[in-house]
């Protein structure tokens, strides 16, 4: 690990904001809740005054989220923000990732700046599938995850049921930090694990924060405050699990391995503020970076970030880009000149933003942990390193398996020159990833993506930004696999059915499928092909 072993005061005062800092996403499939627990959590940070302010569904999302006139038009929110907010001492950077019909690769690249995850599930629902597609994302960058069961007000699934669910289907083990008391109409509240509290929970008028009540369980049981079968059952069932052994062990929870779990009810606002006190307790704050030059110590003295995400005319008055920077080591500050490690160049970032929602303001410092979003006039692309003093790069941000395939057709010869420019400007900027058919005289490039919405990105911004029509044409594939070994690995396997052979950007070959069946016969057929979901990082 590359780090500083003088301890001056800046390096202390670097430390102590890494010590405070947590940073997370929240993963769920649309309709757990999402939005609701986002604008619960920014509550208790004092961040908003009312619930619905920060992201609401119709007329409230188009006044704050009116960056795109596409959005406009869709009335959905197609970029990712970061949300700051301090709590108990702490500072908090959520990631907020976008929902389903806006689900894109953003998505999955948002969770790379990601040091920890919130899984969210409906209670009545348990894991669905997208939270299955977000939760494999931090398996593979080994990020802690922390349950939170939502909608207990609610008639739901028995609790252990959901809790076997996850350590069944994911392989993830689950350490419940509460345990609920009945559910649904007699939702009573939880009993903390730990401290084996009651918490009582008291609906609260929408919006606001809960009085929440703790009661010894043997207050619980005196005062009648809780139905004694409902306290029975609960406790036998903490019985049950602590029957079952393991302890909440920070290393498993921090690699990855055990997921904290909680329950509540984020509409009524039960339970979290008991989750967001836990988290702050159990999270991982920004830690070391793999790159190229090895791990890379937050508390260090040289600035150093990765950019994650790009967004293009977030204000159409100024058609301007922004690059998102998630800030891995040193402390940043603004007008700082760093290096660019790609291209070598120093650049000075001069207007350094922090964007809450649409609300920019110029950041003058940044610390790990956080992000800043840069204006970027083209010359920044997904996975690049800014660094100051040593030079490191750190790992790229994997391209993921596109599940949607289509021709992108130009029917303007002339507008061939701009056709081609926008499509490559768009792939570098990672809008979409483009596959080109190894048969050199169909040259239109195939756009592939992870969600519909990013095909519509694409050709509206082909047309805005390049002053290029479009038409697509979709293809019917739903799988794509990259092959280890490229092109020798591939011939030496010879003809191959029920599949296409395509080439990348970068001329690897990828496999295109119709279903995933498809694929698992040429897996069988040719058990000696090694098949990848997620790109080589380049
Ligand atoms: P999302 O961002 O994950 O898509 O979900 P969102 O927060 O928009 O919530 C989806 C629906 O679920 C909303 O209802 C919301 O009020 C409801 N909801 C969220 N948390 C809870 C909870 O703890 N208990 C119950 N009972 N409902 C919850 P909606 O009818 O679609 O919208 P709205 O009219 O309530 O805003």
């Amino acid at each position: 690990m590359i780090s500083s072993t003088s301890s001056t005061p800046e390096l202390q005062a670097l430390a102590e904001a890494v010590a405070r800092r947590r940073n997370f996403a929240i993963i769920s499939h649309p309709d757990a809740g999402k939005t609701t627990l986002t604008e619960k959590l920014l509550l208790y940070g004092g961040a908003i005054q009312q619930a619905g302010a920060v992201k609401a569904k119709g007329e409230q999302r188009k006044v704050t989220s009116d960056w795109m006139e596409l959005e406009k038009q869709r009335g959905i929110s197609i970029t990712s923000t970061v949300l700051q907010f301090d709590y108990a001492g702490s500072t908090i950077n959520l990631l907020d990732t976008p929902g389903h019909q806006d689900f894109s690769e953003d998505t999955y690249r948002t969770l790379a700046a990601a040091d920890n995850a919130v899984m969210l599930e409906d209670a009545a629902k348990g894991l669905e599938p997208q939270t299955r597609k977000l939760f494999e994302v931090c398996r593979m960058r080994r990020i802690p995850i922390f349950t939170f069961i939502n909608k207990m007000d609610r008639p739901g699934r028995e609790p252990l049921e959901l809790l076997d669910e996850i350590e069944q289907e994911l392989g993830l083990a689950c350490w419940p930090v509460n345990w609920p008391i009945g559910s649904g109409d007699r939702f009573r509240g939880v009993i903390d694990r730990r401290s084996h509290d009651v918490i009582l929970f008291q609906r609260a008028e929408r919006g606001r924060q809960s009085e929440e009540k703790l009661l010894t369980v043997q207050e619980a049981r005196d005062t009648g405050a809780v139905e004694p079968e409902l306290l029975a059952q609960a406790l036998e069932e903490l019985e049950l699990l602590e029957g079952a052994g393991a302890d909440l062990d920070l290393e498993l929870v921090h690699a990855g391995e055990l997921s904290p779990v909680f329950f509540g009810s984020a509409m009524t606002n039960f339970g979290v503020r008991p989750f967001l006190d836990a988290f702050l307790e159990l999270a991982q704050k920004p830690v070391g970076r793999a790159s190229n030059a090895g791990e890379i110590d937050p508390i260090g003295p040289g600035f150093s970030g990765f950019v994650f995400k790009l967004q293009a005319n977030m204000d159409p008055r100024h058609r301007d880009r922004v690059a998102f920077v998630r800030v891995c080591s040193g402390k940043f500050e603004k007008d700082m000149t760093v290096q660019h490690a790609r291209t070598g160049k120093a650049i000075r970032l001069s207007r350094p933003q922090k964007l809450f929602g649409q609300d920019r303001e110029v950041v003058e410092d940044a610390y790990p942990g956080d992000v800043i979003g840069l204006n970027n006039p083209g010359m920044f692309a997904i996975g690049d390193t800014l660094y100051l003093g040593q030079k490191v790069e750190y790992e790229g941000i994997p391209c993921f398996s596109p599940e949607i395939f289509a021709w992108l057709r130009n029917p303007n010869p002339s507008a061939f020159k701009s056709f081609r420019k926008g499509v490559n400007e768009l792939r570098e900027e990672g809008a979409v990833q483009i596959l080109y058919d190894t048969d050199e005289s169909k040259r239109d490039p195939i756009l592939a993506a992870v969600g519909q919405l990013q095909l519509e990105v694409v050709q509206y911004r082909l047309e805005h930004e390049y002053g290029v029509q479009t038409r697509l044409e979709p293809l019917g594939f739903a799988v794509a696999r990259w092959v280890a070994g490229g092109w020798p690995a591939l011939e030496q396997v010879g003809r191959i059915f029920n599949c296409k052979t395509v080439r990348d950007a970068w001329n690897r070959p990828v496999l295109l499928f119709k279903n995933s069946w498809n694929l698992g016969q040429l897996a069988e057929e040719h058990p000696q092909l090694e098949l990848s979901a997620v790109a080589p990082v380049v």
